[in-house]
């Protein structure tokens, strides 16, 4: 089965044709991460502006690439929740005008889902169940998937998400928009052991997150100094805060894999392309003995085919849109 894929939910714009939720046959990406790079941050207007521009052209791509005409795919699927409202409803919109002109099934995706079905492409042999570790911008979760379509949050980030942690200190330190990579680059080069932050945890609730302390004790830091006219040393400083962060997610994760017994380990989201957790991770797995499953770095961030992977299981528990179906800014990943 060939499923047309749709992604706009923040300030990529996607389209892919993905069969039977495992083999990808053209996949599309249309970044818009240098305009937004001016502003600091993803400007909501802009993106469903640069959107509304490029969702033709990019799956007209996409269909190119995997040389099909629209009316040879078997169904239709688009990300209608999470995201930014105005940017997902540009893909909700589109998709409803291809399934209006075709008649072919629509099938709406869960972006936090999709992300997680990015490894059911990278690797043909995973299967639920398995412990995730969803990191994303918008995002951090623990979550047990149960089935392909059965899914349980055992822990979230009680603020900040990993990845807008890793954004917002990477800003104060003077790196450019997205954050979280520059800040893992300059990372490398740095001594982690130079700053101290807090490893804050949640009372009660041992595989929750807590960011904002981080972020905030870092900025901290910068201000105190640049008051005091001191500069500080920016690769020191990333190299403290990514092990912080690093620290945090792998600590209850393992704990929560200890606790349940899972022994199949799964990342998922843009934060799992992080060169310290994936090193972290690895470790770890190899002492345990646990199977460990990572998207490769082409598939963390935000792309279309993992939408078609995560759409052909939701097609086959029966779940399928209307002519009526909206986009939702928030949404849980067990809905
Ligand atoms: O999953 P994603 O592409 O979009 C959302 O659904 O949010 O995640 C984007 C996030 C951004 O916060 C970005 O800074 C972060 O993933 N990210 C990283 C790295 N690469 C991307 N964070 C830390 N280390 C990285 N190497
Ligand atoms: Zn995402």
């Amino acid at each position: 089965m060939r499923i047309l894929a749709i992604e706009s939910s923040c300030d990529e714009t996607a389209a892919a044709v993905v069969e039977d939720g495992r083999k990808v046959i053209s996949s599309v990406v249309a970044s818009q991460v240098e305009e937004h790079k001016l502003y600091g941050g993803v400007v909501p207007e802009i993106a469903s502006r640069r959107h509304a521009e490029a969702i033709v052209g990019v799956t007209q791509q996409a269909l190119m690439q995997a040389e099909m005409k629209l009316g040879e795919v078997d169904a239709l699927a688009v990300t209608y929740a999470p995201g930014l409202i105005g940017a997902l409803l540009v893909g909700v919109n589109f998709v409803k005008g291809l399934k209006l002109s075709t008649g072919k099934p629509l099938i709406p995706v869960h972006h936090l889902r999709s992300h997680i079905a990015a490894n059911y492409i990278a690797h043909p042999d995973l299967k639920p169940p398995f412990l995730c570790l969803v990191v994303s911008g918008g995002h951090s979760h623990i979550i047990q998937v149960e089935d392909y379509t059965a899914l349980k949050v055992i822990g979230r980030t009680r603020d900040d998400a990993a990845g807008e942690a890793f954004d917002k200190a990477a800003r104060a330190m003077g790196m450019p928009y997205p954050g979280g990579i520059h800040m893992d680059q300059v990372a490398e080069r740095g001594n982690d052991g130079a700053f101290r932050f807090p490893h804050p945890r949640v009372d009660g609730a041992p595989y929750d997150f807590s960011f904002s302390g981080l972020k905030t004790a870092v900025i901290n830091q910068i201000h105190n100094a640049s008051q005091k006219g001191m500069e500080l040393p920016v690769e020191d400083l990333a190299a403290s805060f990514r092990k912080a962060v690093v620290d945090c997610l792998t600590d209850r994760f393992v704990k929560a894999a200890e606790d349940i017994g899972a022994v199949k380990l799964v990342t998922a989201g843009g934060v799992s392309a992080n060169r310290l957790l994936r090193s972290r991770l690895e470790e770890i797995c190899r002492q345990e003995g646990w199977q460990l499953f990572m998207p490769p770095l082409s598939l963390c961030g935000d792309n279309a085919a993992m939408v078609g992977a995560q759409a052909y299981y939701e097609y086959c528990s029966g779940k399928r849109a209307g002519l009526d179906l909206n986009a939702c800014a928030a949404m849980s990943i067990e809905e």
